[in-house]
């Protein structure tokens, strides 16, 4: 693993078990207030339908009698009326026993439920001594009616609830899955975002990285630089009304602000040089955007504009260089550099002439072989040129719009 992503995998999985650990946290939780309700309406259940069997059931004082007169048969037959009229209870039946003090008693028998009555006659004076009636629930019928899912009888690895029933709940096994998508979930999502931090880092490193060559080559060359800024905004102008927007744009913007960066490789006094140049010096002009492209190469973010950089200088109609590519081969941004990169020479303030009127500019434009569509959006067009504001981003590569 490269050095650099060491802190940010670390802060990855950081992230993932934080969140994996609060996950699980909320998780129980959850399952502990669940248990709390699951508890609360087993009791209810279970008290609703012992007291409705106790006080519903029409027989009682039959049953009594049946049983002090020893009749256990009968009693019995009796009995199994009781789950005919209860559908929870399970079975009833009449045993020998001790009475309960209540008028039943509740309690887990396994995974059954074991209700013990007392046989009363119906005015609840006599109490038969040596009998019980014993009803059975089965508990998870119970669980069934209470919560329809994720909770169920576990005998051994359960949490004991109301009246001993053990239950354990399909809730956690759940939250194990859960977690699991989530640790996922939370390392790919911090992954993105770490990518993202390191790519707009990247960016910005190698922003200032260019900033910082053109700002060498402005001590050396004042007017070059100069020329690549109004190119530039004259770019993303025209680019804009040729349709183009968001990362286009911007592309467009920083290779019209570096299209001639590959200058610094080329002798100053060529550069400088206001009379005509000879072959050797014009060989060596040529080069400029050949450095450029290669300048630009070198920086991870901006190795794609460099075929717009490399093209800047070709010509419709194959008479640029450095490569004399023909008009379908050039790149659209490198014909809109081309545009405005001859007209902010012609209507530019140089050193060796006078700038010339827009008016007379476009005319000469137009018998160029420039790309004319180009050429006519940015005449048809050129009036609003005053009052176009840029982009807010291009701030962050221009910082002498800022007066930094
Ligand atoms: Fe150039």
């Amino acid at each position: 693993m490269k050095k650099k992503l060491l802190i940010p995998s670390i802060i990855v999985l950081l992230t993932a078990f934080a969140v994996a650990g609060v996950f699980l946290l909320m998780q129980l939780y959850i399952a502990d207030k669940s248990f709390d309700t699951l508890d609360r309406a087993l009791k209810s259940l279970i008290d609703l339908q012992a007291s409705a069997a106790y006080n519903g059931y029409f027989a009682w004082t039959k049953m009594y009698d049946l049983v002090m007169q020893g009749n256990l048969t009968e009693a019995n037959a009796l009995a199994d009326e009781i789950p005919k009229s209860f559908p929870l209870v399970a079975s009833a039946e009449i045993m020998q026993g001790v009475p309960p003090e209540e008028n039943f008693v509740v309690g887990a028998d396994g995974e059954l439920l074991r209700i013990v009555y007392s046989i009363r006659d119906d005015d609840e004076f006599r109490t038969a001594p040596n009998a019980v009636a014993v009803t059975i629930i089965q508990a998870s019928k119970l669980l069934d009616i209470v919560s329809p899912n994720g909770f169920k009888i576990d005998m051994t690895g359960g949490r004991k609830t109301t009246y001993g029933i053990h239950v354990s709940a399909n809730l956690m096994h759940i939250s194990l899955w859960n977690i699991i998508a989530m640790v996922l979930l939370t390392i790919l999502f911090a992954s993105l975002l770490i990518q993202r931090y390191v790519k707009k880092t990247a960016f910005f490193l190698d922003t200032r990285g260019l900033e910082s060559i053109i700002y060498l080559f402005e001590q050396t060359e004042k007017m070059s630089a100069s020329h690549s800024r109004n190119v530039a905004v004259l770019a993303l102008f025209l680019g804009k009304k040729l349709g183009l927007r968001g990362k286009k744009l911007r592309n467009l913007y920083v290779a019209a602000l570096l299209h001639d960066i590959g200058k610094i490789g080329v002798p100053t006094n060529v550069i400088a040089k206001a009379g005509r140049l000879d072959s050797k010096e014009y060989m060596q002009i040529k080069q400029h955007p050949v450095i450029s492209a290669r300048i630009l190469k070198s920086f991870k973010e901006f190795e794609r504009l460099s075929p717009i950089v490399l093209y800047h200088h070709e010509r419709e109609d194959g008479s640029g260089y450095p490569e004399g590519l023909t008009g379908k081969d050039i790149p659209l941004e490198s014909k809109i550099i081309a545009v405005v990169d001859v007209f902010e020479a012609l209507v530019g303030e140089r050193p060796y002439r006078n700038p010339i009127h827009p008016f007379s500019a476009f005319e000469k434009l137009k018998k160029m072989p420039l790309d004319q569509r180009i050429v006519k959006v940015l005449i048809d067009n050129y009036s609003e040129l005053n009052s176009f504001q840029p982009p807010r981003w291009v701030l962050s590569y221009s910082p002498w719009l800022l007066g930094v």
